[in-house]
């Protein structure tokens, strides 16, 4: 099978696990590259303006709209979904092109406020399914909300054997709705290019050269894998650089990627079970001890999120889970995950974001990929703290 089959390969299973055409899906090197040629398209074709976003997020989500010329603004969150609520008029300028709809963690739930606030601003609605690869925000009747649709298969997403990947849905509604930008982002799709040898050497390495790095320790660790990341000879997912607002040119896949996902993809239902168990768990094993709120979602989360009281409660939670093992994330603290160098560039002001600022420093993410047994286990091991915890994802 040659490259192009097998990228045709991907988009027939994407559309078939999503029930969407396999052409309207577009496949790049990172969930990012593609965001950044959706961005650019919109700037070629609509001009300057803003883009509507969530501070609690990846850097990586918010340098595509800077490399693109178009600025980020930043809707505060509603606590209960990590995310962009109910948008607030005052967020959508003279100049605004577009609105992100992020689900975080892959929670989905109602977002049918965001489609109604971009058709009333006359915006593009982006969604960010980073978390939740083939599942859309869809209206009662089934129809997909966005107009694009960003998914990815990179490091700490849903499926963990991929690594690199990402897949870009364009509503096949946006050729009617604005002709003009669905031939210039399907234009710019086609040109990509292909990873050069360097970039392939990186890929096809990234999982030996991390199970290396893992074994070291301290600074001997931060210090090899800086040496490798200089060197070109890591990948890493977030370069230092990008905590400056840049990325690199973006690329597409390469056959070895393909096949990776094409095979990941086989097991993606299982994967989803897997963490739909685990949600269903926590809800139901944490209420009775330590949750102040019960959460009705069944979604199969990418992690689950509790929040603390206090962020030095949450600090002695992760500490002692951590040291029994368990990789809890603190997503997204800081916001705009890693961090940037500098505010200034991502326009980003805390004082405008006061819940996703709060929120990020109290909250601790569970994982969803174990096996029950663990699972179980870190219910047991969260019992024993003695700081209530409340659930971030309320009641629906
Ligand atoms: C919410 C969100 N969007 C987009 C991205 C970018 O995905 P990728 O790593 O495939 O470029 C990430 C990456 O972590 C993310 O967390």
């Amino acid at each position: 099978m040659n490259y192009e089959e097998s990228s045709q390969k991907i988009r027939e299973k994407l559309a078939a696990i999503s029930q969407t055409n396999a052409e309207d899906w577009h496949l790049c090197l990172k969930a990012r590259f593609g965001m950044a040629l959706v961005f650019e398209a919109i700037r070629d074709k609509l001009g300057a303006g803003e883009v509507i976003t969530t501070p609690y997020t990846c850097i990586t989500a918010i340098n595509p709209i800077l490399v693109a010329g178009l600025t980020p603004i930043y809707h505060d969150i509603d606590a209960s979904i990590l995310s962009t609520g109910k948008p607030d008029d005052k967020y959508c300028k003279g100049k605004t092109k577009a609105i992100v709809m992020q689900h975080t963690l892959g929670m989905i739930g109602d977002k049918t406020s965001l489609r109604k606030y971009a058709d009333k601003h006359k915006l593009l609605l982006i969604e960010d399914a980073a978390h939740c690869v083939t599942r859309f925000a869809r209206n009662k009747d089934g129809k997909i909300l966005a107009d694009i649709s960003v998914h990815s298969f990179g490091v700490e997403k849903i499926l963990t054997g991929t690594k690199f990947g990402g897949a870009i849905y364009i509503n096949p509604e946006l050729k009617v709705k604005n002709p003009a930008l669905y031939e210039r982002i399907v234009e710019k799709f086609n040109k990509l290019k292909a990873p050069n040898f360097h970039m392939n050497f990186r890929v096809r390495t990234y999982r030996l050269n991390n199970a290396i790095i893992q074994r070291l320790h301290g600074n001997l660790r931060r210090n090899f894998r800086s040496f490798e990341i200089k060197a070109g000879i890591l990948e890493p997912p977030i370069y230092p650089f990008e905590q400056d607002g840049q990325q690199d040119e973006p690329l597409t896949t390469n056959k070895y990627i393909n096949e990776r996902i094409s095979n990941q993809l086989e097991i993606l239902k299982s994967n989803y079970i897997r963490r739909s168990a685990n949600v269903d768990l926590y809800h139901t094993t944490l209420r009775s001890k330590h949750f102040a709120k019960v959460s009705k979602i069944k979604e199969p989360l990418l992690a689950f999120p509790i929040l603390f009281e206090t962020e030095e409660k949450a600090n002695q939670a992760y500490d002692m889970l951590s040291s029994e093992g368990f990789f809890i994330r603190r997503w997204y603290s800081p916001l705009l995950y890693p961090g940037p160098n500098s505010l200034k560039i991502y326009r980003y002001n805390p004082k405008n974001a006061p819940i996703a600022e709060d929120v990020s420093r109290r909250v601790l993410c569970l994982p969803t990929d174990l096996p029950v047994i663990e699972t179980k286990r870190i219910v047991e091991l969260l019992k024993d703290l003695k700081a209530p915890v409340e659930k971030a994802v309320e009641n629906k």
